[in-house]
C-alpha cells in the first residue's frame, strides 16, 4: 500500500496541483494528511474541495479550527491572525462545515500508525527538536506518527535509551528515501504543500510505502508568482507573500 501524506496546504492550490500531479505519477493508494489544509493561502474553498475530494483521512489543524469558527487565534502571530480571519470570512458554509468535522489528533491509522498536526502532546505544539520529540515518543506507543505544522521535512527516530536522530530530506533531483526499520519507532513530517519553510521553496509531500517499509520524500516546483499574485489582489499580509519564494 502507498499511502500520499499531505500537510499544510494553507489554501495554495498552485501547490497542491503540482504535488498531485507528481503524486500520480509516482502512485498512490491512499490520502493521508496532516491538517492545516486552510489559512495563509488565497484559496481556501478551493483547496478544501480538492482535499475532500481524494477522501483522505485527516486531523484538522490550529488553521482549520480557527478558520472555521471553533475558537479565536490569540496565540498566532499578526499575520497568521489577519490570514485566518480573512479565510474565515472567505469560507463557504459548506467548507466550513467539512473543517469543523475533522478530528483533532491523534488520528489511529490501524496498526501502530497515527496522524498528528502538530506533535502528540497537543495540536498547537511544535515538534522543533530532540526534546520535543522526546516528549511526543514519551507520549505515545505508537510506531509511527506523521505531523506536519513546523513547515519542515523530517523524520525523527527513536533509538536507545531515549536519544533522538534527526534526517532533513537532501538531494538535487528532490526525493529522497528513508527506509524505516520495524524495530524503531519514528516521527515524520512530509513537509508543507503550500507554504515550506525548510528553505526549499518548492511544495512538499511524501509517500508511505508500507511493502518497502520506506518513506519516499518529493518537491514539486509550482507557480508561486501565480499565487503571490492572488494573495496580493486578496490584500493578504506581505510577510506571507514573500516568504512563499524563500521557502521560509
Ligand atoms: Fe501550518
Amino acid at each position: 500500500m502507498r499511502h500520499l501524506l499531505i500537510s499544510d496546504i494553507h489554501s495554495n492550490v498552485e501547490a497542491l496541483d503540482a504535488c498531485m500531479e507528481r503524486a500520480e505519477a509516482v502512485g498512490f493508494d491512499s490520502v493521508l494528511c496532516c491538517g492545516d489544509i486552510v489559512g495563509y493561502g488565497p484559496d481556501p474553498n478551493e483547496a478544501v474541495a480538492r482535499v475532500r475530494a481524494l477522501g483522505p483521512r485527516s486531523v484538522r489543524g490550529n488553521h482549520d479550527r480557527v478558520a472555521s469558527g471553533q475558537g479565536a487565534a490569540d496565540d498566532f502571530n499578526l499575520p497568521a491572525k489577519t490570514a485566518v480571519y480573512w479565510t474565515r470570512d472567505a469560507l463557504s458554509h459548506e467548507a466550513a462545515a467539512y473543517l469543523r468535522e475533522l478530528p483533532a489528533g491523534p488520528r489511529g491509522l490501524g496498526g501502530d500508525a497515527q496522524l498528528v498536526h502538530g506533535a502528540v502532546t497537543g495540536e498547537d505544539d511544535y515538534i522543533l527538536s530532540a526534546a520535543d520529540a522526546a516528549e511526543s515518543f514519551r507520549t505515545t506507543g505508537a510506531r509511527l506518527t506523521f505531523f506536519g505544522h513546523t513547515h519542515h521535512a523530517c523524520v525523527l527516530s527513536s533509538g536507545p535509551g531515549g536519544a533522538v536522530r534527526l534526517e532533513t530530506p537532501r538531494g538535487a533531483d528532490g526525493r529522497w528515501v528513508a527506509g524505516l526499520d520495524p524495530s524503531v519507532r519514528y516521527l515524520i513530517n512530509p513537509g508543507s504543500v503550500g507554504q515550506p519553510r525548510d528553505h526549499d521553496a518548492r511544495a512538499a509531500f511524501a509517500i508511505w510505502d508500507t511493502e518497502a517499509s520506506r518513506i519516499e520524500f518529493h518537491r514539486a516546483a509550482y507557480a508561486i508568482e501565480t499565487t503571490q499574485s492572488k494573495m496580493r489582489a486578496a490584500g493578504l499580509p506581505p510577510p506571507l507573500i514573500e516568504r512563499l519564494r524563500y521557502g521560509r
